[in-house]
């Protein structure tokens, strides 16, 4: 029976032998375990948001069931969904996007994991902001290519520059993929970037694959799609964050029309299609009326923003510059502590609040740096502040 067990974990794949685990589920699962045993933990490491499904889209959901839509789908999505989500371009951004182009996945997980596998051959090389979304560096190993993080900070406003793609950008690299807004940073890229980055990639026939899932989470500017200064671009979103529907695991990408075979050689394999139920529930997303609760979602967690930056900075947290979006803020530890890890679990035992150290986001930086989710009410905001004030003897 032994023998059989040291057999097989022998057989595991090289390719899991450089993948990292997610640090974050580890503070998640030790705050859960602690909450079991009585304690309360103000839970600040996972990027959820704290609201209920939205009415409209519940009710959607419930009646496609009612309906037994429950059978495999056309495995870029129901044609209906696709058309909502280009038509959302157009009233978000402007812009005209072919509802051809765009293909719905499970979760954008999915998305991320395509696009990498369409593109990297063994010994290619990915740029990827370090720190940025953690998940992203295995999905290039997965693909048996090469993550080749760039070192962002504080000085660079903790986002990519076309300077820095120049800078980083090897023989063996095949293009960039890069979020804005930023997890774990909330920073965004703005226009003038997006299309010097895009500049850099397609001078040297490049890929460009950008991360909007925080899109519709930006507070005081509006945000650029990519899509607006270039069709050539791959965007992945998600019904996640903004749309509050993490559990859902509904995603989309918007893809150049010529990859679109290639890309349903890869749907149809590896997932067939995207969960039925979720799709027609993603439908009631677009109503007016949840759009208006999705923005008045956006507002709450500004106001919780414009509350806890301060009142971290205040504890002596180094934030150089308010995050644009997102619901994340990475906040600088040097004043502090030595080692973020140390620094997390400690205040997750003493103070009961729980954040993500920077070592789960990539390496640069890392140990003097850690992630707090501020999707939590505001009264538990301020829970968590008085904690660590009381924790850190201010
Ligand atoms: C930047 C970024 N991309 C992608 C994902 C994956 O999200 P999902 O699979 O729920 O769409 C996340 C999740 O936190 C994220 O932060």
């Amino acid at each position: 029976m032994n023998e059989n067990k040291q057999g097989r974990s022998k057989r595991l794949a090289d390719r899991l032998s450089n993948m990292t685990s997610f640090k974050v589920v580890d503070f998640l699962e030790a705050a859960v375990a602690m909450e079991a045993q009585g304690r309360d933990i103000v839970r600040m490491e996972a990027g959820e948001p704290s609201f209920a499904t939205a009415p409209a889209i519940a009710a959607a959901a419930i009646k496609a069931l009612q309906e037994e839509k429950t059978n495999y789908t056309p495995s870029f999505g129901i044609p209906e969904l696709r058309q909502a989500i280009a038509g959302f371009y157009m009233t978000r951004y402007g812009i005209k996007v072919s509802p051809e182009r765009v293909v719905v996945t499970t979760g954008s997980s999915a998305a991320l994991g395509l696009i990498c596998d369409l593109f990297i051959n063994p010994g290619d090389g990915l740029l990827l902001s370090d720190p940025g979304y953690p998940c992203n560096a295995n999905f290039v190993r997965r693909a048996g290519g090469e993550p080749q993080l760039v070192p962002v900070s504080g000085d660079n406003a903790y986002q990519l520059t076309a300077e820095l793609v120049e800078q980083y950008w090897q023989p063996n690299t095949i293009g960039v993929m890069v979020a804005s807004p930023s997890n774990p940073t909330g920073e965004i890229i703005d226009a003038d970037n997006q299309r010097a980055i895009n500049a850099v990639v397609a001078q040297r026939d490049g890929v460009l694959i950008m991360d909007e899932l925080y899109h519709g989470l930006v507070y005081d500017e509006k945000e650029t799609s990519i899509l607006e200064i270039t069709d050539n671009a791959f965007v992945i979103n998600s019904f996640s964050k903004y749309f509050g529907m993490t559990g859902w695991r509904l995603g989309w990408m918007v893809v150049p029309e010529d990859v679109l075979p290639a890309v349903s050689v890869m749907t149809q394999n590896f997932y067939i299609s995207p969960p039925s139920i979720a799709q027609y529930a993603a439908l009631g997303a677009f109503e007016p009326g949840t759009i208006e609760i999705m923005d008045a979602r956006r507002e709450e967690f500004r106001q919780r923003r414009d509350f806890f930056v301060p009142a971290l900075r205040e504890l002596g947290f180094n934030i150089p510059h308010t995050p644009a979006g997102a619901f994340y803020v990475y906040a600088g530890i040097e004043n502090l502590a030595e080692d973020s890890e140390a620094f997390c679990w400690d205040m997750l035992e003493r103070a009961g609040v729980s954040f993500t150290p920077g070592t789960d986001f990539g390496e640069y930086l890392a140990r003097q740096h850690v992630r707090f989710s501020y999707t939590q009410p505001m009264d538990r905001l301020e829970l968590a502040v008085e904690r660590l004030s009381k924790a850190l003897g201010k």
